[in-house]
């Protein structure tokens, strides 16, 4: 496994993550399974949110790492807050952030999160609400880091004015085929092709500037959880590369596709979302590659890309 430096110390996160949004779906003994799958992988960093089967995710997880030795110390777990669909509202107050990691904890059965996000902007966000949350559940021991997820750097500049703890971390969507995180840098005042709109305010670059991790997440899927575009006939160039990759590397097209997005400098960590040992097993072969700048780039260009 390939690990990264985000808190002080060493390097001690894995860069692949395991997200547990379809963990739901699994059984406590299959749940227990995965953890401990990830785990004899070097996998260290587990990813959840409220929202993961409305608490379910981590319920089933707080259960099934009881099934298991892991001690709770050698992990490194973040959940995320803010998204509500029950009332169909984002929602960043400072009692609904320290309510949500309450629920949090007691889903889990933990003391404390190692990470907490904010899900994804709530649009009546008051700064000063989040600092007094974070003030709160930091001087409490409930949570040692912080971080966000699809938030514009500007709004991260806003949140940065009040609070006072590091934003370590941005969770952005980013795979082969969603790739407009990247994209907007090559064809930047084009106006030929949608690609050249600035969706962002240039998150890549500001992350890298401002020593903020990216962890991307849905790393295989097309579209916004449309399926895979691994082994999928609507994406026939892309597949060919990938195997052929994958035949030369002796790792599977998943792994290259992991790959791809662990080879950019700016040393994201890759969100990976299969409830499948065996795909996991596969996916983590990406760290044992190295792809070559060529294959960076020829990878992006069968993806529905061209140099301008
Ligand atoms: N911050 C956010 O807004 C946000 C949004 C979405 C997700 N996330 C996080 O990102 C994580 C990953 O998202 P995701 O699940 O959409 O990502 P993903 O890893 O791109 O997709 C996983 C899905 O692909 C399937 N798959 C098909 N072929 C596969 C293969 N060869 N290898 C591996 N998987 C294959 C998996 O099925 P099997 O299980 O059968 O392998 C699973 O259903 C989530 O768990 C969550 O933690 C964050």
């Amino acid at each position: 496994m390939k690990n990264i430096n985000i808190f002080k110390g060493p390097d001690n996160a894995s860069r692949i993550i395991m997200g547990c949004m379809r963990m739901p779906a699994l059984s406590e003994k299959e749940a227990a399974t995965m953890i401990e799958t990830a785990v004899n992988l070097g996998i260290n960093f587990i990813d959840h949110a409220t929202c993961y089967g409305d608490g379910e995710a981590e319920t089933r997880f707080g259960a099934a790492i009881k099934q298991t030795n892991i001690k709770r110390e050698d992990l490194i777990i973040q959940s995320k807050c803010g998204l509500r669909f029950d009332k169909q509202i984002f929602d960043w107050r400072k009692n609904t952030i320290i309510e949500s990691v309450d629920g949090i904890l007691s889903r889990l059965d933990m003391e404390y999160l190692d990470v907490l996000l904010l899900h994804r902007p709530d649009l009546l966000f008051e700064p000063e609400q989040v600092a007094e949350a974070f003030d709160e559940l930091e001087k409490s021991g409930k949570v040692k880091y912080f971080g966000v997820s699809n938030t514009m750097p500007m709004q991260i500049e806003l949140l940065k004015k009040y609070v006072k703890q590091p934003l370590k971390i941005n969770q952005l969507q980013l795979s082969l085929e969603q790739s407009q995180l990247i994209d907007q840098n090559l064809y930047m005042n084009n106006k030929t092709t949608d690609m050249s709109i600035m969706r962002d305010g240039g998150a890549l670059d500001y992350c890298r500037l401002n020593d903020i991790t990216i962890q991307a997440w849905s790393p295989l899927q097309h579209g916004m959880f449309k399926g895979t575009f691994i082994d999928n006939p609507d994406f026939p160039e892309l597949n060919k590369v990938l195997g052929e990759l994958a035949e030369q590397y002796n790792v599977t097209k998943a792994a290259i596709a992991i790959a791809w997005i662990l080879r950019h400098p700016a040393k994201m960590q890759v969100i990976a979302g299969t409830m499948n040992p065996v795909h996991l097993t596969e996916m983590a072969e990406a760290c044992k590659i190295e792809l070559t700048h060529e294959e960076w780039y020829k990878l992006y260009l069968v993806s529905g890309k061209f140099l301008p």
